[in-house]
């Protein structure tokens, strides 16, 4: 079949990878995809928040399948529109993806259905947002409740901090629209998971288990971003962890959606803290995170095609998914100056090298200028390998870095240390 892939980031750089290699699959087309998913989609340059060039391109080339990548237009209802036109689409329509665009929609949701989370208010005015922030003290946490990219989230540590923090989102200042509702929470304490699952109707598929790391230093330091590095399994999600997320968090918010007549069809990512009370919903999103998504198609063994297009279908019962035993890590190369303001198209040279020395490269923000790879995005590379045990992994990646020439590019030299640390402390 032909899939079209919706999207041009590293997610959608390893989803046209993997469904490359589907048998299922005989043509895979990306809009607008970049330099890199190039060697794996023919790329047509519509924007993913072009929901109507998307709509056209879709049209025009009749994909038996398209998936949507990024969350903004799948809150922008792009899914909703192609299904109109009788399209195979997996991600969903436009209401179920509030679950992501709406953060307060979320976490009520979330409280409705039962589900485990930090306890929390919804504000739009900034004295009560004080009030409460004052009452609760620090540490707390203080969300845009819109779309901001990985980036409108804040853990206060300081109580002037968390309501300057408050004040500046609600008057719009930092994140416009998406700031003019405040999730005031409580600040919960533990380790962090991502818990991904296909879903389709009332037919909810978990994925391998993975983790990133949203801090741009090294041990975790530095603002939130949209991700430096990720690798799977996660080591803490242990299978009665797994359980208790898809019973206590996945099932009950579908089920709770269902009943305000909403169906989610699509990745459904829980971002989820394992607290000495078990784990708790940190947040929703509508769609494979990124870099997660690149360690697992690195290590999904099944057909992706297959799978989504079930998905999309709802045929997706008595479905499975099997993987490698090996742990991938990913590490992601940002451009200097990230999540700020950062020189575009800059040359980045040594790729085959890195590719030579066992990495994988799954692209992000680039494009090809004169014959040359150059940065355009924030975060540019994602350098993946596999190995027996995660620090085996991260020493393959980090190995290949040595050959990566852009001097204007960073990473993390760190990912994967919580595993490793858990690691050695069982040998
Ligand atoms: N209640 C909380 N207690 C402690 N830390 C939190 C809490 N909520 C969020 N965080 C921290 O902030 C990060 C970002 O929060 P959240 O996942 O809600 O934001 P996001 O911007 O939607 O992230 P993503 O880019 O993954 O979608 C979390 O990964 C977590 O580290
Ligand atoms: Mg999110």
């Amino acid at each position: 079949m032909k899939v079209l892939v919706v999207g041009g980031g590293g997610r959608e750089h390893a989803l046209c990878w993997k469904l490359k290699r589907s048998p299922s699959v005989s043509e895979v087309v990306c809009a607008p995809g970049n330099a890199g998913i190039k060697r794996d989609a023919r790329c047509v340059a519509v924007g993913a928040e072009d929901i109507d060039g998307q709509v056209r391109l879709a049209r025009a080339e009749q994909p038996e399948l398209i998936v949507v990548g990024p969350e903004v237009p799948l809150v922008l209802g792009l899914a909703d529109r192609l299904r109109a036109f009788g399209f195979s689409v997996f991600g969903p329509d436009q209401a179920a993806a509030e679950l992501e665009g709406s953060k307060s929609f979320s976490k009520v949701l979330m409280a409705e259905a039962g589900v485990p989370t930090a306890r929390f208010e919804v504000h739009t005015d900034a004295n009560l947002a004080e009030h409460t922030i004052r009452e609760w003290g620090a540490p707390i946490v203080i969300k845009a409740s819109g779309l901001a990219a990985g980036k409108g989230v804040i853990v206060a540590d300081d109580v002037e901090d968390a309501v300057l923090v408050a004040r500046d989102m609600l008057a719009g200042n930092s994140f416009g629209k998406a700031g003019s509702q405040v999730v005031v929470e409580e600040c919960l304490v533990g380790e962090e998971a991502s818990c991904l699952f296909i879903v389709s109707g009332d037919m909810i598929l978990p994925l391998a288990s993975s983790q990133d790391h949203k801090r741009l230093l090294n041990g975790d330091g530095g603002p939130n971003t949209g991700g430096m590095g990720a690798y799977s399994p996660a080591p803490c999600v242990t299978p009665d962890v797994a359980d208790m997320v898809l019973e206590q968090i996945a099932r009950p918010t579908i089920a709770a959606l269902k009943a305000r007549g909403i169906e989610f069809v699509g990745t459904l990512y829980a971002g989820v803290m394992l607290t000495a009370d078990g784990p708790k919903a940190l947040e929703f999103n509508v769609r494979f995170g990124d870099p997660e998504c690149q360690p697992l198609m690195s290590r999904l063994k099944s057909d992706l095609g297959r799978v989504l297009l079930a998905a999309a279908r709802k045929e997706l019962d008595g479905a499975t998914l099997e993987w490698e035993d090996q742990t991938a890590l990913c590490v992601v190369i940002a451009s200097d100056g990230y999540p700020g303001s950062f020189e575009k198209g800059q040359i980045i040279g040594g790729l085959d090298a890195v590719e030579e020395a066992g990495a994988a490269v799954f692209h992000a923000g680039t494009r090809e200028e004169d014959g040359h790879i150059v940065n355009i995005g924030g975060r540019v590379l994602g350098v993946n390998a596999l190995g027996a045990t995660v620090a085996e992994a991260q020493k393959t990646v980090y190995a290949a870095l040595e050959h990566l020439d852009w001097p204007g590019g960073f990473y993390r030299k760190d990912i994967g240390y919580r595993a490793i640390a858990r690691e050695k402390s069982l040998n």
